[in-house]
């Protein structure tokens, strides 16, 4: 009985150590929250029920031991007492630990006589549950709630969206004043502070408010800071904050700029002991963005691709190979070489803003702290309370969307808004995240769209119209909801011929190659209303998906058919969470196909010239690189339209802080329309945009 407790507490005692391993540094499996106090209690008891057993290993061993006393010689006689002594004394038949094998008594848990091993065993384990304790609670603990910070949100050519909370001791509300001057360089501390919005800061809603500074210059550098109503500068921010307007989109003289684009963040995940605050991925960011030492000019290991891709090219004939496969090359010299020629400076261009693509939070990752409004707003003002992320957001602006986990896992809203948890959970995304994005297309939601330079974009809300799709008919279900479609469909015909590069954000990917449980999340759920909108995108040049969700990263290519336009799909996450290990859960290619016409040309003997045209089948999409592994992952999307018959996008993958992928996008160049002019042109509804680019999906109605 002893010795079978002994075996099982070391059992339970490995397992326990490699589920908190798996929990802390791979995947923190909600699950776990059960599994590893199970396992723990299971453990604790059996090596205390089962030590008694060790002392009875020990063997009793007898021994005589004869006792020769010579006595000194005594009137001659030599006497000798021989005094026999019986005594027994214990000794363990263990021997004493050798290193090895006290090494593998803690390594394995192996049951062990001494004393010492079975503390040190049990020390480990109780250090280990409290590392899962703190992991799980930090938030709870750590609630920041007197964190004071800003940051910028939407940039406009005239305007910008900040953010701030300045929470107030013994009072109900805090008057905050924006003050704002031109930044240009030459640090001028004579010009003087001009006042802006007043930013009222209550409790009610957590301290926290965004505010619209106006009237200012397109591409023009400024910086703000806060004042009381008595005009007495605030303590924070120390040093004024600064931001760039965006450049003025009437000017058609090209832009040049990146964004940063990612999703997912938990704090200190993978796990450190006493690090709670930090968030590993944004450091890197920060390394990247601002690096303290130059890095060399360019990366040495990656891999690029360029997708000579005819269909975004200025041909006209149909799409032969989308992906020049042949002609991957390395985009840099091998960093040894000193003697050659230096590669060109590439110019790095400003990085403007960057786009949260959803999963700021994991409200129920690892536990659910329940649908108070409380328990949302504390993990966001825990992010805001992060240094990693301080130094990301009063340097750099962010946009948002959410995902299913700043409300709970894989939420479909049924277009219900007082469906719980969902009015708490917006509740905290709005006064943290959402009200700095741009002005939404319809008062009161979530998805909106904006211009920046000559390239337009749409962030999607992929959660709040989605269809239950375990119920009614496939055809009936929606991810974005009729109003949202129509507005996205609007926003095509919009932007169609008046922006270059159209990227379309959805938090969860459109692609339908990710399989488990992505067929369920993902645009895979909705083949109706995503096979309608991906027509829509391939009648528009130049349109590129960003999604991130899945921790892991891909980029796909959507096929078109004959006179219409590939569709590029770049989706990267997470910003700092785990990825799934050993499962692969990309399909390389799609089942259905599409029929593409290819034409080739042939110059007969006799000189003259043929064309011959060759129907060929080609995967509706396609992997064109996929890698899963990374715990930190983002895309820089570098968009360089000054050629204006060559525009492009470069996406830069940017995996545990180095450099895993190239992509160059050669766009197809767009004549550009006066957005002014367009209004005429955009239907007003839903049916009668699908009219015009010859959809007839009576099927999803
Ligand atoms: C707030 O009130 C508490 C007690 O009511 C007091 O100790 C504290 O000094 C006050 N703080 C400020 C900033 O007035
Ligand atoms: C600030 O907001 C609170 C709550 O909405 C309101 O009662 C108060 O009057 C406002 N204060 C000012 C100065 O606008
Ligand atoms: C502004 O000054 C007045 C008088 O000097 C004072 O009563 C008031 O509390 C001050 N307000 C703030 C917000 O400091
Ligand atoms: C691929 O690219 C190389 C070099 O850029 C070019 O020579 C070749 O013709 C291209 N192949 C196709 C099929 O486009
Ligand atoms: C790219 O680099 C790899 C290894 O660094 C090398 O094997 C390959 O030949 C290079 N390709 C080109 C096109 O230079
Ligand atoms: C939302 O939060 C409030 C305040 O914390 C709480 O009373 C309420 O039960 C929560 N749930 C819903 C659905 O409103
Ligand atoms: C929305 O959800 C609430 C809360 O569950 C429910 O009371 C209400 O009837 C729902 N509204 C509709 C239109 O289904
Ligand atoms: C975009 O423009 C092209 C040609 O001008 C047209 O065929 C297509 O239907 C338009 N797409 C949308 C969504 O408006
Ligand atoms: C492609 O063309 C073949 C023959 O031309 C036809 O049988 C097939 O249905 C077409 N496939 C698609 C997806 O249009």
């Amino acid at each position: 009985m002893a010795a079978s407790l002994a075996i099982a507490s070391s059992a339970l005692s490995t397992l326990y150590r490699i589920v908190v391993y798996l929990f802390l540094q791979v995947a923190p499996v909600s699950k776990a929250k059960y599994v590893i106090p199970v396992l723990y209690l299971g453990y604790a008891l059996a090596s205390y029920f089962g030590a008694p057993a060790f002392s009875q290993v020990i063997a009793v061993k007898e021994e005589v031991v004869a006792i020769e006393q010579e006595k000194s010689e005594r009137n001659g006689h030599v006497v000798t007492d021989v005094a026999v002594q019986e005594t027994t004394t214990i000794i363990p038949v263990v021997e004493p630990p050798t290193l090895k094998s006290a090494l593998s008594a803690i390594i394995f848990s192996v049951p062990s006589p001494i004393r010492a091993l079975r503390t040190t065993n049990f020390v480990i384990n109780t250090l280990l549950l409290l590392a899962a304790v703190e992991f799980v609670f930090y938030p709870y603990f750590d609630s920041a709630s007197d964190v004071v910070y800003t940051r910028v949100g939407a940039l406009y050519p005239d305007a910008v969206k900040i953010v701030v909370r300045y929470p107030a001791a013994n009072s109900t509300e805090n008057l905050v004043r924006v003050v704002w001057r031109q930044a240009d360089g030459k640090n001028d501390s004579e010009t003087p502070w001009r006042e802006g919005p007043i930013a009222n800061l209550t409790a009610e809603r957590d301290w926290v408010q965004s505010v619209s500074l106006r009237g200012l210059w397109p591409s023009t550098s400024y910086e703000y800071r806060f004042e009381d109503l008595n005009s007495t500068a605030l303590p924070y921010p120390t040093t004024p904050i600064q931001f760039h307007t965006a450049p003025d989109p009437r000017l058609h003289s090209g832009s040049h700029y990146r964004f940063i684009a990612s999703s997912c963040m938990t704090p200190n995940f993978p796990y450190m002991p006493l690090q709670g605050r930090r968030i590993k991925g944004l450091d890197l960011l920060t390394d990247y963005l601002w690096p303290s030492k130059p890095h060399s000019t360019a990366p040495s290991s990656a891999v690029a691709q360029n997708i000579s891709d005819e269909d975004m090219s200025m041909s006209t004939s149909p799409v032969i190979q989308s992906v020049n496969d042949t002609s991957a090359e390395n985009v840099t010299a091998p960093a040894n070489i000193t003697t050659a020629v230096p590669a060109p400076e590439k110019s790095v261009p400003p990085t403007a803003f960057m786009v949260f693509m959803g999963d700021f939070i994991y409200a129920d990752v690892p536990i659910y702290f329940g649908d108070d409004a409380e328990a949302y707003r504390r993990l966001y003002r825990r992010n805001y309370n992060s240094p990693s992320f301080r130094k990301v957001y009063e340097r750099l602006p962010i946009i948002h969307t959410y995902d299913d986990h700043e409300i709970i896992n894989n939420y479909a809203g049924l277009g219900n808004s007082s469906l719980p948890p969902y009015p708490n959970a917006t509740n905290a995304f709005e006064l943290y995240n959402a009200d700095a994005n741009y002005d939404p297309i319809e008062e009161g939601q979530y998805y909106y769209d904006f211009r920046y330079g000559d390239a337009a974009f749409f962030v999607m809300d992929t959660r709040k119209y989605r269809s239950d799709i375990f119920s009614d008919e496939p055809s009936s279900h929606t991810m974005l909801g009729d109003k949202q479609l129509t507005a996205l469909y609007n926003w095509l015909g919009k932007v169609n011929n008046t922006a270059v590069f159209k990227f379309v954000v959805s938090s969860v990917p459109f692609t339908a190659l990710w399989t488990y449980e992505a067929l369920e999340d993902t645009w895979a759920a909705f083949p109706y209303e995503k096979s309608a909108l991906l027509s829509a995108f391939q009648s528009v040049p130049n349109v590129i998906v960003l999604s991130g969700d899945r921790h892991e990263f891909a980029a796909i290519e959507f096929a078109a058919g004959d006179g219409g336009h590939n569709v590029l799909e770049v989706s990267t996450s997470p910003m700092s969470m785990f990825y799934v290990p050993f499962i692969r859960t990309l399909k390389p290619r799609s089942e259905e196909v599409v029929n593409r016409t290819r034409e080739e040309v042939i110059i007969k003997e006799d000189g003259n010239m043929e064309v011959v045209k060759h129907v060929e089948e080609v995967p509706r999409e396609k992997v064109l690189k996929y890698i899963a592994e990374g715990n930190y992952k983002w895309s820089t999307i570098e968009v360089d339209t000054r050629d204006y018959a060559h525009p492009v996008v470069r996406v830069e993958i940017m995996i545990d802080g180095k450099p895993a992928y190239h992509l160059e996008v050669l766009g197809k160049p767009i004549k550009l329309q006066s957005t002014t002019a367009l209004g005429a042109l955009v239907p007003q509804s839903l049916r009668g945009m699908l009219d015009r680019i010859g959809l007839k999906p009576s099927r999803w109605f």
